[in-house]
C-alpha cells in the first residue's frame, strides 16, 4: 500500500473547554493542511494551543467541532476504539517529561508501545535493540530510566515513538530539558528520521529548534497567525 500524499486535513477545528461558567477556546478554527514528509515546527506563547493541537492530531482528543481528515478519510466523529488504532498504528509519540515507565528497563520501554499496536510485529526483542540502535542506546538497553542522564532518556523515548514503524511522529517541546549539545543531537536524529521519510510535527519555545524545520506554524489564541515555509 502506497501512502496517500495528504495526512492530515483539518477544516475550523475547534476545541473549547467549558470550565464553570466559562468557555476555553483552546483551538478557535484551525485549517490546517500537513503532507507527506513535512517538517514543521509549532510555535506560540504559552496557553496558545499547541499541545491541544497536538492532543488532536495524535488522537488523544476529540474536537468540539469542526472537520478532520487523516489520510483522506473522515475522522471527525470516530469512537474511542477507532482513535486508539489510529495511534497506536500510525503516530509516534515524543513528549518533554519523557515518560519512560522507571520500573522497567531501557528496552522494555521501548517495547511499550509494541502491546497497544494491532499490527503484527515479529520478534519484538530484535526491533526494540534495532530502535535503540538508530538512536545510539544498544549499550544502555537493560539499564532503567533513573540510571540515564537527560538526553539519553529522551532518546530512549524517541527509539520508544520509532517501534510502531510510525508515519507521523509527535513530539511536544522534546528538547525542552537538555542542554545545548544534546538538543543538537537530538535534532540530528529527527533529521535523519526526515530524511527516511518520516514526516515530524514538534511543538518548541526554543527558536535554534524551528530553525530546522522547513515549515513553522505560529500559535495565538488558538489560531495560526502563520504558516511560512523555508
Ligand atoms: N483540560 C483543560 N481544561 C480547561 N482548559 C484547558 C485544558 N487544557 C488546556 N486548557 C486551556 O487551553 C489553552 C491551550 O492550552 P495548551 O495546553 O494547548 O497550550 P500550549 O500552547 O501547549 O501552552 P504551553 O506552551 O504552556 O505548553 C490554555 O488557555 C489552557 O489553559
Ligand atoms: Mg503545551
Amino acid at each position: 500500500m502506497t501512502d496517500s500524499e495528504n495526512i492530515f486535513q483539518l477544516k475550523d477545528l475547534r476545541r473549547t473547554y467549558i470550565v464553570g461558567s466559562e468557555k476555553v477556546h483552546a483551538l478557535d478554527g484551525i485549517d490546517l493542511t500537513i503532507t507527506n514528509r513535512e517538517f514543521i515546527a509549532v510555535i506560540g506563547t504559552s496557553g496558545s494551543g499547541k499541545s491541544t493541537l497536538m492532543n488532536m492530531l495524535g488522537f488523544m482528543d476529540s474536537p468540539t467541532s469542526g472537520q478532520m481528515e487523516f489520510e483522506d478519510k473522515d475522522v471527525t466523529g470516530i469512537d474511542g476504539s477507532g482513535r486508539a488504532r489510529l495511534r497506536a498504528n500510525r503516530i509516534g509519540f515524543v513528549f518533554q517529561s519523557f515518560n519512560l515507565l522507571p520500573r522497567l528497563n531501557v528496552l522494555d520501554n521501548v517495547l511499550l508501545p509494541l502491546s497497544y499496536s494491532t499490527k503484527k510485529f515479529n520478534n519484538h526483542h530484535d526491533l526494540g535493540l534495532e530502535a535503540l540502535e538508530r538512536v545510539g542506546m544498544t549499550h544502555r538497553a537493560s539499564h532503567t530510566p533513573n540510571q540515564l542522564s537527560g538526553g539519553e532518556r529522551q532518546r530512549v523515548a524517541i527509539a520508544r515513538s520509532l517501534i510502531n514503524n510510525p508515519r507521523l511522529i509527535l513530539a511536544d517541546e522534546p528538547t525542552g530539558n537538555l542542554d545545548s549539545k544534546n538538543r543538537g543531537r537530538i535534532m540530528e536524529l529527527f533529521a535523519s528520521l526526515m530524511s527516511e521519510g518520516i514526516t515530524l510535527a514538534l511543538v518548541t519555545h526554543d527558536d535554534a529548534v524551528a530553525d530546522y524545520a522547513q515549515r513553522k506554524i505560529r500559535m495565538e489564541d488558538g489560531r495560526i497567525i502563520e504558516d511560512s515555509k523555508s
